[in-house]
């Protein structure tokens, strides 16, 4: 059985902005800079399409360890880019959310962090959540260390909710740009049951065309959920405690 609706729920690793500049021998902060434009027609078109939930992968965990001029140029990009996009997204009705670790950021990120939140919460239109100084390791120690802290029975609803993307389902569609075929410490708890698409094309180069061959190719999966192929929810065995 096959998928009639738009995916609700759409991540994306915006890979390839360092290939994309460098073969037109820039420096890898220019492909950067694209990249946020890239972002800024994503979430347009992902809006156009239906798609109410967007989160991107904008800096990992590991991001770090590059080079101390491409980890400042992109604090430094980050920064500009939240200051300056923040009218357009506001009035555009998206809602702005930040994932990540937020310690070890400077207080001028944080601040842009803060103030873009605070701007766009009451926005309903699409949920950009952007990953930023994330990793899906960091995510699950930090949602166990909060049930722990709590006294709660470690469960998996338990352990969900203590996710730090909690206010959205989990993604139904995870696209990596860029060519590699690998996850990188993204969604790794909230992919379980994601549908991935993999596109060749470098982040900066991905555009509508290349969105609707995401969708398309979602919407003939067969999403089973462990169960067979055209089964409904309600004809399922008596569930086993996990
Ligand atoms: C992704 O592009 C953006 C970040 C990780 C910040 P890359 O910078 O990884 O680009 P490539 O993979 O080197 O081309
Ligand atoms: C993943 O891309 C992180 C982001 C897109 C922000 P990387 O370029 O860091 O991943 P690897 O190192 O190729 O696995
Ligand atoms: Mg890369």
């Amino acid at each position: 059985m096959t998928n009639t609706s738009p995916p609700h729920h759409v991540a994306i690793v915006m890979d390839g902005n360092g290939r994309w500049a460098s073969r037109r021998f820039l420096p890898r902060i220019a492909g950067h800079k694209q990249g946020v434009d890239s972002l800024k027609r994503c979430a347009r078109a992902c809006d156009a399409r239906g798609i109410k939930v967007l989160t991107v992968f904008a800096f990992s965990s590991e991001n770090w360890q590059r080079p101390q001029e491409e980890v400042s140029g992109l604090m430094d990009l980050f920064a500009i880019a939240l200051g300056r996009e923040v009218p357009q997204l506001k009035a555009d009705g998206v809602q702005l959310r930040f994932v990540g670790e937020r310690q070890g950021l400077s207080s001028r990120v944080l601040k842009g962090i803060e103030q873009a939140e605070a701007a766009t919460a009451a926005n309903q239109k699409l949920v950009l959540n952007v990953c930023f100084n994330y990793g899906g390791r960091w995510d699950i120690v930090q949602a166990a260390a909060r049930v722990a802290a709590q006294g709660l029975v470690m469960t998996e609803q338990s352990l969900s909710q203590m996710m730090s993307l909690a206010h959205v389902p989990d993604p139904d569609l995870v696209i990596r740009t860029g060519g590699e075929q690998r996850i990188s410490n993204f969604l790794l708890w909230q992919s379980a049951y994601s549908e991935f698409f993999f596109s060749d094309k470098l982040w900066p180069d991905f555009d509508e065309a290349e969105l609707d061959r995401a969708i398309q190719s979602f919407g003939h999966r067969d999403r089973r959920f462990g169960r067979v192929s055209g089964q409904s929810r309600a004809d399922a065995a008596p569930t086993v405690a996990r």
